[in-house]
């Protein structure tokens, strides 16, 4: 026995060089995996590679079930890995259960019966023939039992990353130091406030989408600013930044000052946003602005801010997508808050995002268009346009 205790031997060179060899032979596998688990990878059309797969998996082409969904893949540009995902609805355990059902509903629709259950049944056809007529009742019955259950689950893949992709956690974007900060400042307010705050932040995926866009030394002007939690967040999370925030709703000027006190980069202006002199910002943000002013005047507001921007800088503005709203409800809910005086504005007028990134790419800006709402509010959408920088726009 050794006095001095066990004895532990120290990494031995040989081993670390030969682990350090088998992960270099490794890093272009996974840098493959991880590519293709990017490619092609929106949530509609992760859902449609799923429905793809699913819709391949229920056919009886047994054995040729992967050849046919990576070709189907490439051909329509679908991640192959979901495509692969999709045809595990053919798994072994599944597989008898799914033929079965296929061949039952094919049965039903070419021949207006259910298959006998018997062998009996069959000793009288030739075998040739009773191979041919299961065939026919798989592919038919593959087509609508895969064709329903393709739709459902590509729907529900869509819909669930979509989900997922939307919320995640605010606070992952700060350091418990800097969350602590937003919480204790949250605090001091009237707990109405508050409430509403702490919901706001959770539910809405806008601030999540929009802090890691901005530059660290962002100079945002965030015109029609609420009670300032995009100004609060910015300068928590990013201590370089500066914020010009611009209301015109007293109550809620009054909030921000209150929630914002002591933050010295950050200045609250009560007044007409659509009308105030409006800098040199690198970043301007108009989150659910817009539509309290007719069109013709939102058109006219915007252009304004896309050339106040600086060159690189980005315009931020978050609306309603009206083809993308399921039910008109969130419009409702719009006005009911503006008749209430929740949100001071003469009345709703909705402008696309879509339609304003095409009146702001012949200016010379790249526009990008994110899913930025849940619930009822799913058609929020956002758009990212950066308009270009000097060195682009001389050219
Ligand atoms: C729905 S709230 C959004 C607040 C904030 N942007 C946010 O995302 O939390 C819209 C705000 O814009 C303000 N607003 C609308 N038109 C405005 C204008 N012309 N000038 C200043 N504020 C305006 C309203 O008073 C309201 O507080």
């Amino acid at each position: 026995m050794n006095p001095s205790g066990p004895v532990v031997s120290p990494p031995s060179s040989a081993s670390s060089r030969w682990r350090g060899k088998l992960l270099a032979l490794l890093r272009p596998l996974r840098e493959q995996i991880e590519s293709v688990k990017r490619e092609h990878a929106s949530p509609r059309r992760l859902g449609v590679a799923v429905a793809v797969g699913v819709l391949v998996g229920s056919s009886p082409f047994l054995g040729f079930q992967v050849l046919m969904a990576i070709a189907l893949a490439t051909v329509f540009r679908l991640n192959r890995i979901a495509v692969l995902l999709g045809l595990q609805i053919s798994m072994p355990p599944i597989t008898p259960f799914l033929l079965f059902l296929n061949a039952q509903v094919g049965a039903r629709l070419l021949e207006g019966r259910w298959l006998p259950l018997s062998l009996e049944a069959f000793r009288a056809v030739p075998a040739k023939q009773v191979a041919a007529d299961l065939f026919l009742d798989l592919l038919v019955g593959g087509l609508l039992v895969g064709g329903v259950l393709a739709a459902g689950l590509g729907w529900m893949t869509a819909y669930l990353l979509q989900r997922q992709r939307t919320r995640g956690s605010l606070s992952d974007l700060f350091t418990p130091e800097q969350w602590a900060q937003l919480q204790g400042r949250l605090e001091g307010l009237p707990r109405a406030w508050r409430k509403y705050a702490l919901w706001k932040m959770r539910l809405d995926p806008v601030y999540k989408l929009i802090l890691p866009e901005l530059p660290e030394d962002a100079e945002l002007l965030d015109l029609g600013s609420g009670m300032g939690l995009l100004p609060l967040l910015l300068s928590v999370r990013s201590p370089r930044s500066s914020v010009r925030a611009v209301e015109w709703d007293e109550r809620k000027v009054r909030m921000a000052h209150q929630l914002l006190e002591g933050l010295p980069a950050v200045r609250v202006e009560a007044g007409d946003a659509s009308k105030c002199p409006l800098g040199t910002p690198n970043a301007v943000a108009l989150l659910d602005v817009l539509h309290y002013s007719p069109i013709a005047q939102q058109q006219e507001w915007l252009l304004r801010c896309a050339e106040a921007l600086r060159p690189g800088g980005l315009l931020l503005v978050r609306e309603l997508e009206p083809k993308q709203s399921r039910w008109p409800l969130a419009p409702v809910l719009e006005r009911l808050a503006v008749r209430l005086g929740w949100n001071r504005g003469a009345s709703v007028h909705a402008w696309s995002p879509s339609e304003m990134a095409r009146m702001l790419t012949p200016l010379g800006f790249t526009a990008e268009l994110r899913p930025a709402g849940s619930g009822v509010f799913s058609a929020n959408t956002l758009l990212i346009a950066r308009k270009a920088s000097q060195t682009q726009h001389g050219h």
